[in-house]
């Protein structure tokens, strides 16, 4: 069965989970990020390598202030009481997305993960916190035209695709192969939109804090069965 290199999920429905049970949005969040924990062992039984999740939009800054803390609040935790699991199972933790507005502690405890993790060898968990697409490739050729501003480049000379891509958030992760989103929604919202550009899209019902290891294998069966041309014949 072929595996998906790079699977990137936009883990939805948490509100929803939380009010068809009566809980607050925030303990739907909380949930969300127990199933975070799930997928890693998921991903290992199953040998994926790259899992992109995205945690924070450039968007949900809209969102009220005490949900935003409760977010920002579940990664440190999340990072202070599973970075020792992290490790010993070999996870490499990369950030993808702008620093700015990002709470210092959080940076902080991210960029711990990050530099304790920084050889390991196995699944690749890139968090994608105050990450939007489109900021991302705005934020990449500003970057290109500083960096050949400052090697005296011309500045005019036309833009090979890898030459920005080098400037992305995501960089050196590979694009996307399957994009899963769960809670029945079916649009991408500014997720990885230049890395998914050949990507399978997967919807499902399933809300993200009740997304187990039996979800995950659907999803990678209904992947094994797709018939990937990139634009070529197959
Ligand atoms: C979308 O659900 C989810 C988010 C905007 C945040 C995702 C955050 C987590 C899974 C937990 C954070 C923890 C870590 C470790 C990063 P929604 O709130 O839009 O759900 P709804 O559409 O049902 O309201």
């Amino acid at each position: 069965m072929e595996t998906p290199k790079h699977i990137a999920i936009i883990m939805d429905g948490n509100g929803r989970w939380a009010t068809s049970k009566n809980l607050s949005r925030s303990e739907g969040h909380r949930e969300g990020s127990i199933a975070i924990d799930r997928l890693m062992d998921s991903a290992m039984e199953f040998d994926l390598k790259y899992i992109s999740l995205y945690a924070f939009s450039t968007e949900n800054w809209k969102r009220p202030i005490a949900e935003i803390k409760a977010i920002f609040n579940l990664l440190d935790e999340f990072i202070s009481t599973r970075l020792e699991k992290i490790k010993k199972n070999n996870i490499k933790v990369l950030h993808s997305g702008s620093e700015s507005k990002v709470p210092l502690q959080s940076m902080k405890q991210i960029k711990r993960a990050i530099k304790e993790t920084e050889k390991n060898t196995g699944i690749v968990l890139n968090f994608c916190l105050n990450y939007g697409s489109q900021d991302e490739i705005l934020n990449s050729i500003s970057l290109l035209i500083h960096d050949r501003i400052s090697k005296n480049k011309d500045l005019t000379k036309k833009i090979k695709k890898e030459e920005l891509e080098n400037f992305f958030y995501t960089y050196p992760i590979p694009d996307v192969d399957l994009m899963i989103r769960t809670a029945g929604e079916q649009r991408i919202s500014n997720f990885l939109l230049w890395q998914s550009a050949y990507a399978e899209i997967y919807f499902t019902d399933c809300l993200w804090p009740d997304f187990d290891k039996k979800e995950l294998k659907l999803a990678l069966d209904w992947y094994a069965g797709r018939t990937r041309k990139f634009g070529g014949l197959k």
